[in-house]
């Protein structure tokens, strides 16, 4: 049991939970064949779901801090969660890891229910809530080991595997009262990482990290997702962030999911937006209307957006020569993961690079 002191009340408390976690995990451990919808262990496929949230409302007194979220993460992908301060990042991510109560609606981490079946839910998770707290007077090698004591199957071995993957291999035999906050969160990070957590959940993980540690911090997010199969959660309010770590985000604001975007716009997308420089907009439009009603178009600055599959460029060529109307270019759109979120967000969204204005 964690001593009274020196330890604060939050610490402890945070400890607790943790050293909960842990023996969740000794008890549970292993996978329960037949009822994972998606383990490693399994063999199940690597794309199958491992964090479902469904229709996740959180109401405290009157006030409607989570509104009807849901979105599913895959295993092998870093699911991003943008919004502005107090849009409801920290408030989803308490749900999922159990530190908070649900009102209404349900989250399943590996096909398990926090709401039914708490204990097989988190030992499958390795999160970071807001700042990782770890016991001050000791090293950080101590804090792990003291961790892995409480995790059947972590050895020594473990320990070292996840101090070189956060960088923390020159500074572990120090006290951590004497780490930089990029440091604490580099050992919450390889202690979250002791257990092989098949879900990882960090809220705002490169806060305090300088850039060269941001980078790095991302590059171990993205490996361990790749290489490790993991799905991996990571809340953020930069855009930037978002577009460098991960493959899909979703974007939430006012407790509400408005948007879920993919980093990269897919290169399977058989339809593009193609813009057409001409100089009969009326012309055009009546032509898209009736012999292209399947397609969607709209106003440019010199002509006429379309969006079209590249087989139908030289059709729409054709027929707009054919009516007299002279094209002077058609090119290709492709819009920024900027122009996207703006257009998801109805412009109220995050300059690159900069942070949310408050709302
Ligand atoms: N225990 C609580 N009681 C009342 N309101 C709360 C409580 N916890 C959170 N909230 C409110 O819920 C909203 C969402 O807060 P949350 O911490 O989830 O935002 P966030 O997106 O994580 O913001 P940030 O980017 O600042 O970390 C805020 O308006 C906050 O004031
Ligand atoms: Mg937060």
């Amino acid at each position: 049991m964690p001593p009274a002191s020196p330890l604060s009340w939050k610490a402890g408390r945070t400890f607790m939970f943790l050293y909960l976690l842990a023996c969740v995990f000794w008890i549970y451990s292993g996978c329960s064949e037949g009822i994972c919808s998606g383990c490693t262990e399994c063999g199940e496929s690597p794309m199958s779901i491992a964090v479902e949230i469904h229709n996740v409302t959180k109401r405290i007194k009157d006030k409607t801090i989570i509104d009807k979220i849901s979105f599913e993460v895959y295993r092998g992908e870093v699911f991003g969660f943008l919004g502005p301060n107090g849009a409801g990042k920290t408030t989803t991510i308490r749900m999922m890891v159990g530190l908070m109560s649900i009102t209404e609606g349900d989250i399943k981490i590996c096909g398990k229910s926090i709401k039914h079946d708490f204990e097989e839910a988190v030992s499958r998770v390795g999160a970071i809530v807001e700042n990782p707290e770890m016991y001050q007077f000791l090293s950080g090698y101590d804090n792990l080991l003291h961790f892995a004591r409480m995790s059947p199957g972590v050895n020594k071995e473990k320990i070292a595997e996840a101090v070189e993957l956060v960088g923390l291999t020159d500074r572990i035999k120090d006290r951590v009262k004497t780490y930089s906050l990029g440091m604490r969160q580099r050992l919450g990070l390889a202690q979250c990482l002791l257990h092989d957590p098949e879900v990882l959940i960090l809220d705002e993980p490169t806060n305090g990290f300088d850039p060269a540690g941001i980078r790095e911090i991302r590059d171990h997010i993205r490996m361990l997702a790749k290489k490790k199969n993991m799905a991996v959660i990571v809340s953020s309010h930069l855009l930037s962030e978002m577009e460098m770590m991960c493959d899909r985000f979703g974007i939430i604001q006012k407790g509400k999911l408005i948007d879920i975007q993919s980093v990269h716009d897919s290169a399977t997308d058989s339809e593009k937006v193609y813009e057409f420089d001409i100089d009969s907009v009326e012309k055009a439009s009546l032509i898209l209307k009736t012999a292209f009603p399947h397609l969607e178009w709209k106003n440019a600055e010199n002509g006429i957006f379309v969006r079209a599959a590249r087989e139908d460029i030289p059709l729409l060529v054709k027929r707009f020569s054919g009516e007299d109307i002279n094209i002077f270019g058609v090119k290709e759109v492709t819009k920024t993961l900027e122009e996207r979120f703006l257009e998801a967000t109805n412009g109220r969204g995050a300059l690159k690079n900069a942070r949310f204005d408050p709302q």
